[in-house]
């Protein structure tokens, strides 16, 4: 099956769903953990192989439906690290439909610049086969340019190795230099993440009635509307799909509270760490015997006090040097 399959006629009953839905706030960014394809396998009596293909073709048609409702990111759980440790002969079946199901994109180049989707890799693939490797990355380059729609494969990835990887990347960019160890923050640690380039998730749905996130998107759900949908993946249909706008629909107000005031915290941490290492910078300087004009005694001081203005304007100028130093890290990271 193609990655752009024939569209199917919506009935005027879905049509008249989607309008409803589309009265409402559509996720922008939605994330499927992809489950229950052996199951289905056993269901129907087929090879577990074929419950994989299944679970593509139902990928396929999920996107366009995606794309049909103003849903323009889309994050799904294709392979994780954890499955390398199933049989030798379903990995090697995976990664041998993964080849086919890449060749076939990119035979699609134009379909994929029709509908203007950039496709992006999210994982370790160093751990894949050469050729896979190369094909992922060729399907990455051809698409890079385009921006009305985001598709991010996760291929030989866990949240947590992902996390390990950014801290990796931190620590040997304090050890040379480039960045100081207090500059490391939540919000540099995502930019080091896979998915720094994606918007947060609005939506995570998992099909197959498990209750779990499975090492996905652990850092970038933490925002996320949950739906654990209790159908098999190859399952999936349009109808669960709109289940799971409504249920996001229903909750957004709530978890758009929670994330406000999550930044609104993050942003505070921030200036107390900026001025608390820009009085702790001052201090060493001073016992160094270089002029400070600093009084430690003044973080106690009046709103209006002429120390606490000058103290501002060295916080901010400390804030200013920490952006700047960071840019340039992430310039050598990306
Ligand atoms: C989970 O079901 C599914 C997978 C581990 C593979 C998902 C892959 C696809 C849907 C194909 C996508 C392919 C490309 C090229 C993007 P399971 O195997 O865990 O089934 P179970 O839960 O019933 O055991
Ligand atoms: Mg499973």
């Amino acid at each position: 099956m193609s990655w752009f399959p024939q569209r199917k006629q919506r009935t005027w009953f879905q049509r008249a769903c989607e309008t409803i839905l589309a009265a409402g706030p559509i996720p922008r960014h939605v994330a499927i953990i992809m489950d229950g394809n052996r199951r289905f396998a056993v269901k129907k009596s087929i090879a577990k192989s074929e419950g994989h293909v299944k679970g593509f073709d139902k990928l396929a048609e999920t996107l366009e439906w995606c794309l049909d409702l103003g849903i323009t990111e889309v994050t799904v759980y294709a392979f994780s690290i954890e499955n390398f440790k199933r049989s030798s002969d379903e990995v090697t079946c995976l990664m041998e439909l993964s080849r086919q199901k890449f060749a076939k994109l990119l035979q699609e180049r134009d379909l994929i610049h029709r509908h203007g989707v950039c496709v992006r890799i999210i994982g370790d693939i160093s751990l894949l086969p050469r050729d896979l490797q190369e094909l992922l990355a060729e399907a990455v380059t051809i698409s890079a340019e385009n921006k009305r729609a985001f598709l991010n494969v996760c291929f030989a990835y866990t949240a947590r190795d992902d996390m390990c990887m950014a801290m990796r990347e931190l620590t040997s960019g304090v050890k040379e230099g480039h960045i100081k160890q207090s500059d490391i923050s939540e919000s540099l640690l995502e930019k080091c993440l896979y998915t720094s380039q994606s918007r947060n998730v609005d939506l995570l749905i998992r099909t197959s009635g498990e209750l779990r996130l499975s090492d996905f998107l652990l850092w970038e759900s933490s925002f996320s509307c949950l739906a654990f949908v209790k159908v098999l993946w190859p399952e999936f249909s349009i109808w669960h799909m709109y289940a799971a706008i409504l249920h996001y629909q229903r909750n957004k107000s709530k978890i758009q509270i929670a994330q406000q005031n999550h930044t609104i915290e993050r942003e505070r941490l921030q200036r107390e760490s900026d001025y608390r290492n820009m009085m702790e910078e001052s201090t060493l300087s001073t016992t160094a015997g270089t002029s400070s004009s600093v009084n430690l005694s003044s973080t106690l001081v009046s709103v209006e006090a002429p120390e606490h203005k000058s103290i501002q304007v060295r916080v901010q100028q400390y804030a200013s040097e920490r952006e700047k130093r960071i840019e340039s890290f992430l310039n050598l990271v990306y």
